[in-house]
């Protein structure tokens, strides 16, 4: 009973490269709807503002906030100028009191700012930065904004654990200058920047081949460098450099060629935002433990193979987390021990036997791999999109990819790589690279705020 549930998940998520290939061509499609007109597709492809990427000769000390992952982080960066690169850089994460992320907004933004404070008191006893410049800051804000500018825009929905009603059609920066202010702090907002954006442009600023920032943690989005001549709803003079960065909110892509089975039918309806973000939630860090419990309950209710246990535990949304899944699917123990810790510290699922534990390793194997498949179709969608799917002469293309489950969760970070490869073929696999963006936007936030700088031409 239990094998046979889990040989019909096997069934249904998996997908020959053929199927992928249709996944990837609806994905550079939908992109081209989102580019054609305001809500022409699920795929947002939303303006960033951001015009052109670092050269290496951006200079100063900025601050960052980055929220939206899964600690908020403060920053410092300073950065040399003329290719001296990071001079240094500092950081600091906090959890977010889980309270604060459907409460008010203005609860959030507070305790942003205070920790901001904390942050910018400790680091200016160490450093004096008193040059009689206001300080600079790039707010990382990983959530969808429509955009004004670069450094203002309205939220227009909240994804991942987030939902907070009154922070819905608001300006960011506005409110975060509202607290900010609050705490005495006179911080210029110079750039507010998605995730994905400053991925990229922390990327492009070490390897000029950078084509695409990648996020793979807590939620999933892409951005990628348009030309903007090629965005019909782009609606102002176009920028000089005639590029604009796309913060293409891929998460919400959808498509009849994506296998979803009846698990994430109910995860999605039981979720926060129903039928919203499907493509993240088939293949982002915050939903497949979620998956794979909810498959665990089925097998337990149905089937004998736990015994008789109490469901308590195996009956709560989000107990079983990925890192959890990651640690049972790498188990190369002889006697699976570490899924048996797992699932009895969580899930209070005691004494299985060796046939059980398979199964589950089997589970979270089915899931990670659907996972990373369609991850590796998203990145196939966004190189077809910008013609990088052939092979050209001294042509690479760099992807840059940050996030915790790109980053810790090995098997889905190979298993992402070879179907790339696979979808790609040998030659143009070869210069086609997959890279780790080491600091995610940290950097990207201070070189974009560097670019927006009031002070960029005061440069001495
Ligand atoms: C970080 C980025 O490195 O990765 C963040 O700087 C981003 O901006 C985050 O949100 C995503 O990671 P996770 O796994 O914490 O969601
Ligand atoms: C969610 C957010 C998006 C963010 C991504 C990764 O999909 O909507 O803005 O980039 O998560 O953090």
């Amino acid at each position: 009973m239990a094998e046979q549930v889990v040989a019909d998940l096997r069934a249904k998520c998996e997908k020959p490269p053929s199927m992928l290939r249709e996944v990837a061509a609806e994905m550079a499609r939908e992109m081209g709807a989102g580019l054609e007109k305001e809500g022409g597709s699920r795929v947002k492809m939303l303006l960033s503002y951001v015009d052109k990427l670092p050269t290496g000769g951006e200079e100063g000390l900025f601050y960052g906030l980055d929220l939206g992952g899964t600690n908020f982080r403060v920053l410092k960066v300073e950065l040399g100028g003329n290719e001296k690169h990071v001079v240094d850089r500092y950081s600091r994460e906090v959890g977010i009191p889980p309270h604060l992320m459907s409460g008010k907004s203005s609860e959030l933004f507070g305790f942003i700012a205070s920790e901001l404070a904390k942050f910018v008191n400790d680091e200016e006893k160490c450093t004096n930065i008193s040059n009689g410049k206001k300080r600079e800051l790039g707010f990382t804000f990983s959530f969808p904004v429509k955009q004004r500018s670069v450094a203002s825009g309205t939220l227009v929905k909240w994804t991942k654990a987030f939902s907070i009603n009154d922070a819905v059609g608001e300006d960011v920066v506005a409110e975060l200058q509202t607290a900010m202010g609050k705490q005495g702090l006179d911080i210029h907002v110079a750039a507010l920047i998605n995730d994905a954006v400053g991925t990229l442009a922390g990327a492009r600023y070490y390897d000029k081949d950078v084509v695409a920032g990648v996020i793979f943690g807590t939620g999933t989005n892409a951005a990628y460098v348009e030309k903007a001549n090629a965005i019909p709803k782009w609606e102002g003079e176009l920028p000089n450099s005639g590029d604009m960065v796309i913060n293409m909110e891929w998460g919400n892509f959808c498509s009849a060629h994506l296998p979803i089975t009846e698990y994430d039918q109910e995860l999605d309806k039981e979720s926060l935002n129903p039928g919203e973000q499907i493509y993240e939630k088939l293949t982002s860090g915050m939903y497949l433990g979620e998956i794979v419990r909810r498959v665990l309950l089925k097998i337990s209710l149905q089937s004998s193979i736990f015994g008789n246990i109490d469901h308590t535990k195996l009956e709560t949304p989000f107990l079983l987390r990925t890192p959890h899944i990651s640690a049972m699917h790498h188990d190369e123990t002889p006697d699976l021990k570490i899924v048996a810790e797992k699932l009895e510290e969580n899930l209070e699922i005691k004494g299985t036997s060796l046939e059980a534990r398979k199964l589950v390793v089997e589970i979270c194997d089915i899931v990670a791999t659907r996972a990373a498949r369609l991850a590796a179709a998203g990145l196939a969608g966004i190189l077809m999109k910008l013609g990088r799917d052939c092979s050209v002469e001294d042509q690479r293309s760099v992807i840059a990819i940050d996030g915790g489950l790109f980053e810790h969760y090995t098997k889905f970070r190979q298993c992402l790589e070879t179907t790339l490869g696979e979808l790609l073929g040998d030659e143009v696999s070869k210069a086609v690279a997959v890279k780790h963006a080491d600091d995610g936007s940290g950097i990207g936030a201070a070189l974009i705020a560097a670019s927006q700088s009031q002070y960029k031409n005061d440069l001495v």
